[in-house]
């Protein structure tokens, strides 16, 4: 059902019978059968293979490349060198905006990181263009490198796009002098890489100045601004197709630098060409998380009140570019505190640019403020639940604005509940399970900012009756197009399967990009509103036709459910669709809308999903192996589109954390400064074995405010919460306090 009256009003969105259902992936058939075409499934007539030549040094320059080697190869077609690199229109080092990173374009010999591209081989099949580039045996001038963050630092003014890198309110030192009580710890992440399972991939066909692409994005109409950007040409003569990602994690973002090389490579040997990253060149090139070292300082009363918190990040960055991971942000709105202060550093290091990556900021931010709450609370002889409890922010702590809606205290409770949280004792190394291990139980608390981007969409609603929605809206794999279905179908008053969805391409009206945990709230708004009016449209041709029985209705007193529009005050009286549309002798009707947050509901309110993460541990004394046995969390993010998707979605975000707590890091070789680890066999992410029984919890809230569906993201708050969680069962279990992750058994020892 489609409320008329709500676009009139403003009010909010009337659900029908789409939403609220735990619907399957409606791309799910496709995918298990493998019939979704993924960018590197695409073969077209004609096409060569490119293969990308990487740096095997992190700081210097290439002084030698056997390009006479490699062309002499039977099936190598052209190699391109900074020597033959066409020109571009743009320079890859410039930085229009926050959000154009800057590339490696092959633009000079300068090697700036393990990995970069050096060269780029075209050759007839994957084979030959392989061993074109093996045969390019790059010689090298080399610097020492340096990969670790004991350098020179400076004050970060910006973290990534719009983050400003200091906020502050109140007086923490002078809090911070008068409190009863201090906590300073620090602690440590490592580099992370976003490992999607799909690597970056992409197709390339120019006809003339027009130019065909196939490549996974989570923003096609920022790819395609990249592409115009560089190659000189109209954006209407670009074509982006994405129809399914294996994955994205902030790393297919905005293009990498081996995407635009594809179209480069296409556009010089007048061909199309298929360019597909291996495993190892997915650890450079296309972005990762920065390492952190954050230092948090607590402040509080003899009672537990927190009075003083400071966050400080110091966080690696490239040599020539500037993404700072945000992740002192993690304390901006969590605790109440009278003073809070949140600021970052960064330092230069040889690896490539880091950039967003699954909750970027917050999963780091939250896994040391996390850690550092539970040591406050152990320190005041408070359990940590308690200890949370007590400094709950009833407002937004900076200030002083209202939620939107926080229904954290019902996480806490809900999930402490189900966890069986209760009688926990205060000291550690006090449980253990029938095998002897030592048993600790955590808890963290999770959050995530609720960002709406801007997006369009359209709707239509056929001669048949039948509707029809599209938005560039991109699925990562989530189920993302199946929510955006849901809500497309109840705008227009139909059943799921009478609307035809289609998204996914460059063509389509540009829904933003499907990142922040922010992508269904945008996208979803947009649909909503077309469909709206798509109906309003509908319902304006009937009630202005004396041979509609809704004639005189007005719009106020209109419905529209299973395609059919009726007078609210009696649902007898009424027509379909189909009969208004074809008395008036159209094929169909259109509607547009637009996703966005409202100006002054953002300055009026702050915007968060919650949720509360509980871990039990078992640790072996002896060869101090950690399991995690049990992870319970409880979320909160507004109104749920889809409990199914919902449900995995926090499961998913629950097993990175795990990742994050005991599994992933990125180990740099310090003279070479390459990465030692750079595939999925060394470089650890949980398998089944390691995750144990999860539950989700879909905690009830109704958030008025937000945006007009009432849904905050789900995407990415799973990983907060989940990894202090887990750290602090570990030290509940051993009574060993581990500031750097992952927490690994020779830590315990
Ligand atoms: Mo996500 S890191 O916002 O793609």
């Amino acid at each position: 059902m489609s409320d008329i009256a709500s676009l009139q009003t403003g009010a909010r969105l009337r659900q029908g019978s789409n939403i609220g259902q735990p619907m399957t992936r409606r791309d799910g058939v496709l995918k298990v059968t493998g019939r979704a075409t993924y960018a590197a499934d695409n073969n077209p007539e004609g096409l060569l293979h490119a293969v990308v030549a990487a740096a095997t040094i992190a700081r210097g320059r290439v002084s030698r490349l056997d390009v006479a080697a490699a062309k002499a190869h039977p099936g190598v077609v052209a190699v391109i060198t900074p020597e033959n690199r066409p020109q571009l229109a743009a320079d890859p080092d410039d930085k229009p905006n926050p959000l154009a990173f800057r590339l490696d374009l092959l633009q000079s010999d300068a090697v700036r990181y393990a990995g970069q591209p050096v060269a780029v081989v075209i050759a007839t099949s994957l084979e030959a263009a392989s061993e074109g580039a093996a045969l390019l045996a790059p010689q090298y001038e080399v610097e020492a490198p340096r990969v670790d963050l004991g350098g020179e630092s400076f004050e970060a003014k910006i973290v990534g796009p719009g983050f400003p890198g200091r906020a502050e309110s109140g007086d923490f030192d002078a809090e911070y002098a008068a409190c009863d009580q201090t906590l300073e710890a620090t602690y440590e992440t490592p580099a992370q890489y976003h490992n999607a399972m799909e690597p970056h991939a992409i197709v390339a066909r120019w006809d003339g100045d027009r130019i065909e692409i196939d490549t996974p994005t989570q923003a096609p109409a920022i790819a395609l601004g990249t592409v115009a950007r560089f190659f000189g040409i109209a954006p209407e003569n670009i074509l982006i197709r994405s129809p399914f990602l294996g994955g994205g994690f902030g790393s297919k973002g905005m293009l990498a630098g081996p995407q635009v090389l594809g179209v480069m490579a296409a556009k010089m040997v007048g061909a199309p060409v298929k360019l597909v990253l291996s495993r190892p060149q997915m650890y450079g090139p296309v972005g990762h998380r920065a390492q952190t070292r954050q230092t948090l300082r607590l402040g509080m009363a003899a009672d537990g009140r927190m009075t003083a918190i400071a966050h400080h990040t110091l966080a690696a960055t490239s040599r020539f570019d500037d993404f700072v991971e945000p992740a002192s942000n993690a304390s901006h709105a969590l605790y109440a505190a009278k003073a809070i202060r949140a600021t970052h550093d960064a330092t230069r290091i040889d690896v490539g640019t880091p950039r967003f990556m699954r909750a970027p900021g917050e999963a780091p931010g939250s896994a040391a403020l996390e850690c550092a709450i539970d040591e406050a609370a152990f320190a005041a002889g408070i359990d940590p639940l308690d200890f949370r409890l007590r400094n709950y922010a009833e407002v937004e702590p900076m200030h002083g604005k209202p939620f939107s809606s926080k229904a954290l205290r019902e996480c806490y409770l809900q999930g402490a509940e189900r966890f069986g949280w209760a009688g926990r004792p205060l000291e550690p190394q006090k449980l253990r399970d029938e095998k002897g291990r030592l048993v600790g139980r955590g808890v963290g608390t999770a959050q995530f900012p609720a960002i709406m981007f801007e997006g369009k969409a359209r709707a239509v609603i056929r001669a048949d009756g039948g509707g029809l929605a599209e938005t560039s809206a991109e699925d990562m794999g989530q189920g993302a197009w199946t929510a955006l279905h849901q809500i497309a179908a109840d705008s227009l008053g139909l059943a799921i399967d009478a609307v035809e969805f289609r998204a996914g391409s460059s063509d389509l009206p540009d829904a933003g990009i499907a990142g922040g945990s922010g992508h269904t709230a945008t996208a979803g708004t947009a649909l909503y509103r077309a469909g709206e009016d798509a109906i309003a449209r509908l319902t304006a041709l009937a009630v202005g036709d004396r041979r509609s029985p809704l004639f005189g209705a007005g719009n106020v007193g209109v419905v529209a459910r299973d395609g059919r529009l009726s007078r609210q005050d009696d649902e007898s009286r009424g027509e379909s669709y189909a009969a208004i549309l074809a008395r008036a002798g159209l094929s169909e009707i259109e509607g547009s809308g637009r996703g966005v947050a409202d100006p002054a509901t953002e300055e009026a309110y702050a915007k968060y999903a919650h949720g509360a993460v509980f871990a039990e541990v078992a640790v072996d004394p002896d060869l101090c192996q950690i399991r995690v046995t049990r992870l319970t969390g409880a979320f909160a993010a507004g109104r749920i589109i889809n409990p199914r998707l919902v449900e995995s979605q926090y499961y998913g975000g629950m097993v990175w954390g795990l990742s994050f707590a005991l599994h992933e890091e990125a180990v740099h070789d310090r003279r070479s400064g390459r990465i030692m680890n750079a595939n999925l066999a060394e470089y650890h992410v949980p398998v089944n074995a390691d995750v144990p029984s999860l539950e989700a919890i879909l905690v009830e809230e109704d958030d008025p405010h937000v945006n007009p569906l009432g849904v905050k993201g789900v995407g990415e708050i799973g990983i907060t919460g989940t990894v202090g969680a887990i750290a602090n069962a570990v030290f509940h279990a051993t009574g060993i306090r581990v500031r750097r992750f992952p927490i690994l058994p020779a830590d315990l020892l």
